[in-house]
This record gives C-alpha cells, structure tokens and sequence, in this order.
C-alpha cells in the first residue's frame, strides 16, 4: 500500500505532461505498434483473441515468457529498464512511495514504464495493478467506499455493482488496469485480521456481492474505464484454525465444496479475469502449490481461463517451481524476488522440472487477458479519467452505501431518529472526527492511517451540518457534558490490516471487546442524563454485550470510509435504516472457545442477534 499524498500538489505541469503523452501516443504510436507486432508474429488483426494469443505465444523465447509471468513494484524491484530487459509483463503498486504527487504524475510514471514494455522487441504492454479494495483507497483523494462487510451489510448487489464501476474509472484514472479485488471469502472466525475484507459469513450473499463486484470492476473490459478483477484468496483464507492469517485450514474437502468454491464458481462464471492463491494451508497442502484445486477444481473444473497470481512472494515461500506446476500463471516477485523467480524457472524449464506446455499455458493466460483489456491497442491511461476521482456523482454513491450498511441492533423507546431541533447533542470519541480511523485498513496506506484524508467527511461533520441545536464534541470523554439531552458516543478498532489485524490469544494489539478506553467514554456519560446513541466502527462484530445494554440505541456503522457525514443523515431520520447484519454476533468471549467463531452454522453457540438482524425505524 502506499504512503501519502498531498492532492493539493497537484500540478497543472504534470496535467498537461500526461494529456500531451497519452495524445501523443493515441494518435502516432498505436497503430504502428500493434501492426509491428502482427507482423513480426504473424498475426492476423482481424483474428480472434484466441488466434492472436497462440500466434504471440509461439513467436516468444523463453525469456520473454517468463517476463511474462513476472509481477515487480514500480521501485526497488527493478529499474525502469529492467522492464524491457527483464520482458516484465506486470506491475504492483503497494506499500511504499506514490508513483507521482498527484494523478497525472502516476499516470506518466506508469506511461514512463509501459514505453520501456513496448520498447522490446514484441513490445507487449504492461498491465498495472493495484489493492483498489473499497475505492481506489491508495490514492490520496479517492472516493473510498464502506469496506466489504458493509457492503454485505447492505446485501444490495447493484449498489455494489456500482461502487466496482466507480472504483474502475477511479484506478483507470490513476493508472491501473488490474485491481486485487473482490475478497470472496468466507470468515469464519471473527479474530482473522481481514474479516472486513469479506462479504459475509454467509456463502449465498458473498456469491451475490462476488457476481455483482467481478460486474461492475470488469464492466466492457476494452472500454478504457474497467479493470481487470481478481478473486481472492484461494482458498480457504477465512477458514483457517482460529482465524490465523495464512494458517492452516482444516475444514474438511466436503465443505471447501458446499461453503466455500460456490462464490469462486459464481465469480468465474461473471468472467473475472484473475484469481490469486492465499496463503494458507488445506488439509497439510500449502494453497500456492495445490494442484487439485488451482489446475483440476478451478481450471479444468469451473473452467476458469484467466490468471492465477501469487500472494506477496509466493514463489520463494511456497515451493518455487512446485507452484507453477499446481497451476499459478504469474509470480508477485517483490523484495528480491525476481532474480530467483526468473532464473528458477528457466532452470526449471531447461531440467525438464517444468514442462514449457505449463509455460506457455500461463503466458497465454496473461495474454488473454491484455489483449481482452484492448491494451494491445490503448496502452495508455486516460487522462481524461481524472476529474471523476472523488468527483460529487461518486461520493454520491459512496454515501448512499454508507446509509444503507448501517445495522441497527436497539433502539430503546425508539429514541432514534434524533430530532434535529435538540437543543444539545454532546458527540464522544475519536472515531466520531477522523476519516481514517472511520476507514480502516487498506485506506491511504497498507495498515490505515489514523488521519484525516482528503475529500473524507466524519459523522461529527455530518452531524454539525444538519442539526439545529448545540452540538458540542467531547472527543475523550472527559468534557463532562452531561446536560446534553444526546449524547452520539463512537467508539471501535483503530485500522489494521492481513495479520496484524489477528486476534492471538494474549500476543496482539486488537482484542473481541472494546478497549477500557472507549468503555470509559460510555462509562462517562451512560445514566448521567443524556439517551445514549453507541456507534460502533469495527472491522467485525465484537462483543460488546454489556455496551448494548448501557445504550439506549446501539448501531454497527462497520467501515464507512470516506463518507463519514451519511450516517447523520440516518440518525437525524432523513433516511431509514437498510442494513442486516452479514455476520451472527457473539454474545461472550466464550463463543470462541472453539477453531472458529459465533457462525450461523454452529449450533452449539447462541449468537446475541442472528445473521440478518437489523431494526428499521
Ligand atoms: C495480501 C493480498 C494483496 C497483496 C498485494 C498480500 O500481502 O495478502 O491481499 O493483494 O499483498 O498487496
């Protein structure tokens, strides 16, 4: 994930760079390259992708194919001209510096590496990929979406549908035709550091939102303004033994059938282009090198003809060429990765460890997928794509999945909807004025930021701008504003991300229960005066038992992102609540006894509110 970015930097210098290149290149380059390329391979342009795949593949040297299936950060990994030496066919942008200060300058970086990719002598275009998880969320200005289990939370397929398109154009904008996203597992155990990454517990509503979200991502792929999607992780990632992050999963192969392939089945169905492998283990199997499932169940099984990447250096941690053999198509080489990727492989080959039909299988899998994106022809990013980064039409949406990923779990004496007119609201906590808190991981940076960021609004904003009364922000709970008639007390997870997010027993940051802090602050005002509204931002139910009964209203907000001010909206009864909950909610600590969590599935474990509990007004 990235690290920050000033939109206000933004130069009219690197605007005009961009538009003068992508121009440049739309009106001399295109139709020559491509030509050259036919030529020099014997392509006909007017066959089919299938044609002009085997055609390319059959003209490429090892070497080439391998590049191919070589994934490299835009720094670090290599040096730009290691792009052409190396035939690099893809690369990430992650953790670490921006490609540029502002979105003409990661498009001209990305343009500046896609030339040295059609410099080569068959000049095959780069593909750009990027963890656009709920928004273009690396870009700082992005129009961030409520993460996954809000977007279940809302069970609404077409408003996820959308939000993909969204984030689409918006990576489109900054430069990216790939995207690691949608997160279709099936979280088992509440304590898994990506259980907010996930739909939902339930395998028929996360295939819905898998269906919907491979839609909207992939769109008409050739357009310019869609990306390339990926499923992830495969599989297993939400089930493994206690909820550890690339654990080992040992849920038996019956139930990897029934619960967990239907939403890859659903996925390849609506046609995703890529699928990556997880990090953890089936049945003693590591899932980068399972043969069964990534070549017999997924390929030939499903008949899925895209991508299937690596997770973070999969190569080097997961059997080197024993991964290509089950069935990965390309290699997130990263932190030094490369060198061994290419060479072993090669080396692989030339022993025959490695059939170079396998090969050619993979490199025809990426080419598919170029050719279908049409980068063959627009190699480029549009530069006429960036005004609609964060633009009002998006964040429109945003809000509107903001309103409707609200669960409201009580509502005693029907104190909610506020009356705007209250004469004085007191609004707690942290959470309740700072986007990033309200956003979680994966947003501006890998693990989070606990900053605001820009274009965000908070539910303090949203609040001031639509009440009528005193509203005064009592941020850790020690301004004693007990005369308030309300008082809005947010309290939750501060933003994590893959395993540093795990709950361990006794060795991690996060816990099942709220903090003793943010007890304190509902400690503070409950049953001094004021209705107590509890809202509750988190990555995953927690159990917060004797929280609900403190409360007058108690509301699960998830992961909004950046459009904070829309939960306003519902309290003050402008909108009415939608939401249910996407995952059973524990009622003790003790509901974790076992290798998995409060499931709706267990029947030996009695949730506090089943799944699909939610009150309306
Ligand atoms: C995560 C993936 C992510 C990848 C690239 C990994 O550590 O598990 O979900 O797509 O990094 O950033």
């Amino acid at each position: 994930m990235s690290g920050f970015m000033n939109a206000g930097n933004r130069t009219m210098k690197n605007l005009l760079f961009a538009l003068a290149l992508s121009l440049a290149f739309q009106l001399s380059g295109q139709t020559r390259r491509s030509a050259a390329i036919y030529s020099r391979c014997g392509i006909d342009t007017l066959a089919t992708i299938e044609e002009k795949v085997n055609a390319l593949v059959a003209c490429m040297t090892l070497e080439e194919k391998i590049g191919q299936m070589s994934q490299v950060r835009h720094f670090d990994d290599i040096s730009d001209e290691d792009i052409a030496t190396k035939f690099i066919g893809s690369v990430i942008h992650t953790q670490g510096p921006t490609p540029g200060a502002d979105a003409a300058g990661w498009q001209a970086r990305f343009a500046a590496l896609q030339q040295q990719a059609l410099s080569t002598r068959l000049g095959i275009p780069l593909m750009f990929a990027v963890d656009a998880v709920h928004g273009q969320n690396t870009y700082n200005g992005a129009t961030i979406f409520p993460h996954n289990i809000g977007m279940g939370a809302t069970g609404n397929a077409t408003l996820t549908e959308k939000a993909a398109a969204i984030t689409a154009v918006e990576a489109q904008a900054t430069g990216f035709n790939w995207i690691f996203s949608p997160c279709i597992a099936i979280p088992y155990n509440e304590k898994w550091g990506r259980v907010y990454e996930a739909f939902s517990e339930s395998t028929e509503m996360t295939q819905n939102l898998a269906r919907a979200s491979v839609k909207g991502y992939q769109g008409n792929l050739s357009d310019g303004k869609t990306v390339l999607a990926t499923a992830k992780h495969f599989i297993g990632d939400g089930s493994t033994d206690f909820g550890l992050e690339g654990g080992a999963t040992s849920v038996g192969l019956q139930e990897v059938s029934q619960r967990l392939l239907p939403p890859y089945r659903d996925a390849v169905e609506a046609g995703v282009g890529a699928v990556m492998v997880s990090f953890n283990s089936l049945s003693g199997t590591v899932m980068h090198a399972h043969k069964a499932l990534i070549t017999y169940t997924l390929k030939m099984g499903m008949g899925f003809d895209g991508i299937v990447v690596t997770d973070w250096k999969g190569y080097s941690r997961f059997g080197e060429n024993d991964i290509i053999n089950a069935g990965v198509d390309v290699v997130m080489a990263v932190d030094g990765d490369l060198e061994l990727f290419q060479a072993g492989l090669k080396t692989g080959v030339d022993s025959g460890c490695v059939a170079l039909e396998r090969v050619d299988d993979a490199v025809k899998r990426v080419l598919r997928q170029k050719f279908r994106l049409g980068l063959f022809e627009n190699p480029f990013p549009d530069s006429s794509l960036i005004p609609h980064i964060g633009s009002p039409a998006h964040r429109d949406v945003a809000r509107q999945a903001v309103r409707e990923s609200l669960v409201l779990l009580k509502n005693k004496n029907d104190i909610l909807p506020i009356d705007k007119n209250t004469p004085k609201i007191v609004v707690v906590g942290e959470h309740a004025h700072n986007a990033g808190l309200q956003s979680g991981g994966w947003s501006i940076a890998w693990q989070g930021t606990q900053e605001n960021y820009t274009g965000a609004t908070t539910l303090l904003d949203g609040i001031q701008d639509m009440a009528t009364g005193s509203v005064v922000y009592d941020k850790d709970a020690t301004g004693n504003h007990t005369d308030a008639d309300v008082a809005i007390i947010v309290v939750g997870e501060t933003p994590y991300a893959e395993f540093m997010g795990d709950i361990r027993d006794g060795s991690s940051a996060y816990q099942l229960t709220l903090s003793e802090e943010h007890q304190s602050y509902i400690n503070a005002y409950a049953g001094k005066g004021p209705e107590i509204v509890v809202i509750l931002i988190s990555g995953r139910p927690l159990v917060t038992t004797d929280q609900i009964n403190q409360s007058d209203a108690f509301i699960a907000a998830w992961l909004p992102g950046s459009e904070g001010g829309g939960i306003a909206e519902v309290l003050f009864g402008e909108y009415n609540f939608k939401g249910k909950l996407p995952h059973s909610w524990p009622g003790s600590v003790e509901d974790f006894r076992g290798k998995y969590g409060p499931n709706f599935w267990d029947p030996s474990i009695t949730p506090l509110f089943e799944y699909g509990y939610g009150l309306k007004y």
